[in-house]
């Protein structure tokens, strides 16, 4: 599969060209809020078959499904009252709700792995939103990367690593958010799947509850993560350790917050909205410049956004398969 892949601008002339490809059954990639998606029309099997070839993903893992709006949501999933006040409260935004999916929802078995839910977001990007309703369907986006590899958060990641595998790809410059959405399951109990750009403590101040970690919602769909077999994901080429406070001689140092002497940091300030932005394009530069030596990071805390950004950084340090 080689094509030219063509690079679209963020203008009403570039996302009008965006669309007429995704009409046509093609593949583009662009922004989010989190990360930049590969999009293609969730309702077309062979368009969704296209998505898991260009990223070149083992299995049919279920993907996420883009709606302009909460009205357009409704037509794929059944909302409980308690999914349409969480709804609500956080669309547009970096969060994915998995509900029971309607029988006339007319999605591709592909997109939903041929489950009786569906996850489904509104993003919160005015070209990402923009986009769906040039197109005016619904769209399957996972994260525009080959899979397993770093997620992108812009439009030169997605280049470089699906470029001849893409139809076209949107330019909107970084991301501001910078990982994935927060996925929580709610057809029954509420199960937080992933932790993401959602701070879990958020939900659950909303919810009125704990929330239970329900397994591994990301690169293994429904299957429950087993202790010490995290799945590798994100991974960069180089070796990676975590909670470095002194790193080894040739090591890349990434530091968070006050670390002198890192080459690299997540955030100066130890901001963790900033080193979220900043995680997927830091791990690449890092990447970039690491040998033999590796990747160390710099402890960072475990607390709203620390969450994800933590088990973001234990799938690019967990043993590749
Ligand atoms: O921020 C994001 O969510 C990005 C941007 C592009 O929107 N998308 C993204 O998609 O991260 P993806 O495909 O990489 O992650 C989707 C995850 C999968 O790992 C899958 O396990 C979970 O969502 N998922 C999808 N449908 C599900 C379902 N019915 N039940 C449980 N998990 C589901
Ligand atoms: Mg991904």
């Amino acid at each position: 599969m080689s094509m030219k892949t063509q690079n679209f601008d963020a203008t009403s002339g570039g996302i009008a060209a965006a669309a007429a490809v995704l009409r046509a059954g093609g593949l583009v990639g662009f922004a989010t809020e989190t990360v930049y998606g590969l999009g293609g029309d969730a309702r077309d099997d062979v368009a969704v078959a296209r998505i898991f070839a260009a990223k070149g993903r083992p299995q049919f893992n279920p993907l996420i499904v883009h709606v302009p709006d909460l009205d357009s949501a409704r037509a794929y999933a059944h909302f409980s009252d308690q999914a349409l006040a969480i709804a609500r409260a956080f669309w547009p935004g970096p969060l994915t709700l998995v509900l029971p999916l309607r029988a006339d929802a007319g999605l591709s078995p592909l997109v939903t792995a041929g489950l009786d839910s569906v996850a489904i977001r509104v993003p919160a990007h005015p070209v990402a939103l923009a986009l769906l309703r040039a197109f005016g369907g619904p769209l399957a986006a996972p994260s525009a990367n080959p899979s397993g590899r770093v997620s992108p958060t812009r439009a030169d990641h997605v280049l470089a690593g699906l470029s001849g595998r893409i139809d076209a790809v949107l330019d909107a410059g970084p991301c501001g958010v910078g990982v994935e959405s927060t996925i929580l399951g709610l057809v029954g109990d509420p199960v937080l799947l992933r932790p993401g750009g959602v701070p879990a403590e958020a939900l659950e101040a909303a919810l009125g509850m704990a929330l239970p970690a329900g397994g591994d919602a990301d690169g293994d769909a429904m299957k429950p993560s087993a202790p010490g077999q995290l799945a590798s994901h994100y991974a960069p080429v180089a070796g990676v350790r975590l909670g470095v406070a002194v790193p080894r001689a040739g090591e890349v140092w990434v530091g968070f917050g006050d670390c002198a002497g890192a080459a690299l940091s997540l955030s100066l300030t130890g901001d963790l909205v900033q080193a979220a932005a900043n995680l997927f394009h830091i791990l690449r530069q890092a990447d970039d410049l690491a040998g033999a030596g590796g990747i160390a990071f710099a402890p960072v805390p475990e607390v709203g956004l620390g969450r994800a950004i933590n088990d973001r950084l234990r799938r690019a340090a967990a043993p590749r398969p």
